[in-house]
């Protein structure tokens, strides 16, 4: 029986979750969902969805990996075998992502080049549209284009070499690396952000919530969605990290460190976002509400706008920015692929090599879709259904099996509470058991409801048919499907023998 890997040290794990955790989805990510769901006023269901969602299931799945000692597909059938399809749903959806998640990474690879002659010139949004993703139009693919094919092959190379070496030397020493580095750049930026003319307006926009967009169930799915997304919960991720810490670890501080650094990196980097808005609004003389615009290349339109009006040094703060983007990105896509180099492993029994080239050589194939001209609209479609229909309802999938049909979180409490020095109390099962299900589940009907009645972004329904809904409900057949397959050796015994 070969012994689970792991984690070389405790500080290993930890900087390896919140390596996870801090990604795109703090940078990129945050300001235009934030933007997009009330500016200022998403901070509202944004700290609700983290504390009570966010944290507690944080702190389940890594009580469950730990437990369980197994990637998220073995996790929960040893839990029960009837529960297996959620873990290879949850990777399933950690496939899809990384597909994409990659490309935005080689985005910021090509953009962190052109902050060093500010490249696109007068007009981010143009050169952005027709210079470097040369878009057509939604469900057109086109051709290739090598501006973003060259950055995303890069990119590929580095993640899957990371994970050929595997979790100490391979994961864990890139955490060491990246981490110092985005924090220094990335604290930079922030401080420099917070020193410019007209900041305090923006950062006003972000701290006044409107009350009336709380009546909008949209706003809180989008908030839901976006802490899973940005704590990296319910998409397999954080039980795999956990199922390589050894049968001793104090999870209810690590869960707090992990969800605690995150979120202040995501305040840090909401702070500094509004605050470039508030100068950017400034110098145009416009409300905050006015300079942002809405979308995925938010990022890459506004920003650029930002550094090329900056009062000095703009190209360095462009690569500080983009820069931030890589770093952030890298840490987080290699705990995604990770997910599935696991459960390929865990199920087919074959080495890691092996399950590294079928499952990144076939997540970076699907990626070249979202580097032809069509991409960005893809990009833009599945994201939005695999986080709104995929990670937001798997999450609250394995919250309602979890806590109300195998009732088992007294047990799950009782385990990480005996081994961790803080303990968590009743509060946990309440969010977790009744909180979470209800506000969330209701929230998700309505938002089904109001997807089916109106198209997202006004793309063309078949469009969405084929590029979001049917990927929405693709991960979860196909979760299914892999669910079916028998374990060569019966999970349960083998947890008990001590092995894999
Ligand atoms: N948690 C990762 C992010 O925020 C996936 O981007």
């Amino acid at each position: 029986m070969t012994e689970r890997e792991q984690w070389g040290t405790r500080a290993g794990f930890i900087l390896a979750a919140i390596g996870s955790a801090v990604g795109l989805g703090n940078i990129w990510r945050f300001p235009y969902v934030a933007y997009e769901n009330g500016g200022g006023a998403f901070f509202l269901p944004y700290l609700f969805a983290l504390l009570t969602a966010g944290i507690p299931l944080l702190i389940m799945e890594f009580t469950l990996g730990q437990k369980y000692r197994g990637s998220a597909p073995l996790t929960y059938a040893r839990l029960n075998k009837k529960a297996e399809w959620i873990g290879w749903w949850q990777v399933a959806i950690s496939f899809v992502i990384s597909t994409f998640y990659a490309v935005i990474i080689a985005w910021a690879i090509a953009y962190t080049f052109f902050s060093i002659r500010l490249s696109w010139g007068n007009n981010p949004e143009q050169f952005l549209q027709e210079s470097y993703l040369q878009i057509s139009n939604p469900g057109e693919f086109g051709s290739l284009v090598p501006n973003v094919l060259i950055p995303l092959v890069i990119i590929w190379v580095v993640t899957l070499l990371i994970m050929f070496k595997g979790i100490k030397r391979g994961i864990e020493l890139a955490n060491r690396i990246c981490l110092p580095i985005l924090l220094i750049m990335f604290l930079t930026l922030v401080i420099r952000a917070l020193t410019l003319e007209g900041a305090a307006l923006g950062l006003e926009s972000f701290f006044n919530p409107d009350w009336e967009k709380m009546k909008d169930p949209s706003v809180w799915i989008a908030a839901y969605g976006h802490i899973f997304f940005s704590l990296s919960v319910g998409f397999a991720i954080m039980i795999t990290y956990s199922s390589y810490l050894p049968k001793k670890s104090d999870i209810n501080n690590n869960a707090f460190i992990t969800g605690f650094s995150n979120s202040s990196f995501e305040l840090l980097a909401g702070i500094g976002v509004f605050a470039a808005l508030g100068f950017m609004a400034t110098q145009a003389g416009v409300s905050v509400d006015e300079v942002a615009n809405a979308g995925i290349t938010l990022a890459f339109v506004v920003f650029p706008e930002i550094i090329n009006s900056f009062p000095g040094f703009n190209g360095f703060f462009g690569v500080l920015f983009f820069g931030s983007l890589v770093m952030a990105g890298i840490t987080s896509l290699i705990s995604i692929i990770e997910t599935y180099i696991a459960g390929i492993q865990d199920k087919f029994k074959v080495s890691r090599t092996k399950a590294v080239i079928f499952g990144g050589g076939l997540s970076a194939l699907v990626s070249l879709l979202y580097a032809t001209q069509g991409g960005l609209f893809l990009l833009d479609t599945v994201d939005y259904f695999v986080n709104q229909f995929g990670i937001a309802v798997a999450g609250l999938v394995s919250v309602i099996v979890v806590a109300w049909f195998l009732k088992k979180l007294p047990d799950l409490q009782k385990h990480t509470n005996s081994m961790s020095d803080f303990k968590i109390g009743i509060w946990w099962r309440i969010c977790l058991g009744v909180v979470t299900p209800v506000i969330l589940g209701y929230m998700m009907i309505q938002n089904f409801i109001l997807n089916f009645r109106n198209n997202y972004a006004e793309y063309p329904l078949s469009f969405l048919l084929s590029a979001g809904w049917a990927v929405a409900l693709g991960v979860l057949v196909v979760g299914i499907l892999f669910s079916l397959k028998k374990w060569k050796k019966d999970p349960q015994k083998s947890l008990d023998e001590g092995g894999n």
